[in-house]
């Protein structure tokens, strides 16, 4: 089969196109030939080897955490061949910038009827590192204020509509260009990062931290009583701070068959609309790196395994 494999850590140039083995499902996985997938800033900080007391010395590595595509064969109960499946893998293990995977049935879900398989491929990852947050560590409700920092890259998009569709009150904080689209995905105030002072917004119940750049000593002060603060950043300072506090929480997205079935249900109930920036055909994955590296994504970007007439 075709993939994207790198033998080094470094710039997008060490991405190489190549022809590599088919994987062989073990028992509890599925084969799915892919048809799309996408790019998350966890690829792109697993090849420059940020995380490489985690990921090692093992090479070849194939990036690529979301999938979207069919069933060839299965060795698990809930999958048969022909089914229309998306998902996510371990983000660390990636595998998903190729031709074929061979991926536990438990990272899978039947794929939302109302949307393509290219733009099923964008939302697994980062709709599960939403539902993860704000749904199961956070427990949003109806009625409360909440506070989205980043509210128009991957996560963050996800993140407006899933508390829009929660009835929460949503503050979304992006760049003046991307206001818009903010408000188009729910928020119900849309702050400018270039121009406002983030620290007095108000008292929140939930502050998403969807791109890190909130300083927690200050973003503490606008947490109501019993509220939270909760980040997409993992490292061992706020592991340490979250076990210390009820109010400091960290996601750690993890596939999950309940948050996809979940996450579906949303699609499906158009509560969560993909916003796609940018397709790339799997062999220019070095340009969508590099897109997604400059950290400005309105929404998800597909990386097309197969053209999209091609289902
Ligand atoms: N821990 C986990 O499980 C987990 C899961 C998913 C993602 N993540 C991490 O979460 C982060 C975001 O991921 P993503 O997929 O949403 O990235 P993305 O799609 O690249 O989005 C980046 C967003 O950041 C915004 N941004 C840039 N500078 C900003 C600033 N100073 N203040 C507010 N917003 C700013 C950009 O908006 P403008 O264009 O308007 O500037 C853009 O919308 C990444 O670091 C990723 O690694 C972690």
């Amino acid at each position: 089969m075709k993939a994207i494999t790198y033998h080094e850590y470094g710039k997008s140039d060490v991405l190489q196109f190549v022809e590599i083995p088919d994987p062989v499902p073990k028992d509890g996985e599925v084969l799915v030939e892919i048809i799309a997938s996408s790019v998350n800033p966890i690829d792109i900080n697993i090849r420059k080897g940020f995380l490489k007391a985690i990921t090692g010395k093992k090479f070849p590595r194939t990036p690529g955490a979301d999938l979207a595509g069919k069933v060839i064969e299965s060795k698990h109960p809930d999958f048969k061949a022909g089914d229309k499946v998306y998902g996510m893998n371990e983000a660390m293990a990636g595998g998903c910038n190729a031709e074929k995977i061979a991926i536990p049935g438990a990272y899978l879900a039947e794929k939302p009827n109302v949307l393509s398989f290219h733009t099923a491929a964008i939302m697994p990852l980062s709709g599960l590192t939403c539902i993860q947050a704000l749904i199961r560590k956070c427990a949003i409700k109806a009625g409360y204020d909440v506070l989205i920092n980043g509210c128009t890259g991957g996560v963050g998009s996800m993140a407006v509509q899933i508390a829009t569709a929660k009835q929460a009150m949503v503050s979304g904080v992006c760049s003046k260009k991307n206001e818009q689209l903010a408000r188009n995905l729910g928020a119900d105030h849309v702050v400018g990062y270039e121009h406002e002072d983030l620290y007095q917004l108000g008292k929140f119940d939930i502050i998403f931290d969807t791109v890190e750049t909130l300083q927690l000593n200050k973003v503490k002060k606008m947490l109501k009583p019993g509220g939270k603060y909760i980040t997409t950043k993992v490292n061992p300072n706020i592991m340490l701070r979250a076990k210390l506090s009820r109010k400091i929480n960290y996601v750690n997205v993890k596939p999950d068959h309940t948050d996809l079935v979940l996450l579906t249900r949303m699609i499906e109930d158009k509560q969560i609309i993909p916003v796609i920036e940018k397709d790339y055909p799997l062999e220019f994955l070095a340009k969508a790196h590099d897109f997604v590296e400059r950290g400005h994504s309105r929404g998800k970007v597909i990386v097309q395994v197969k053209a999209q007439g091609k289902k």
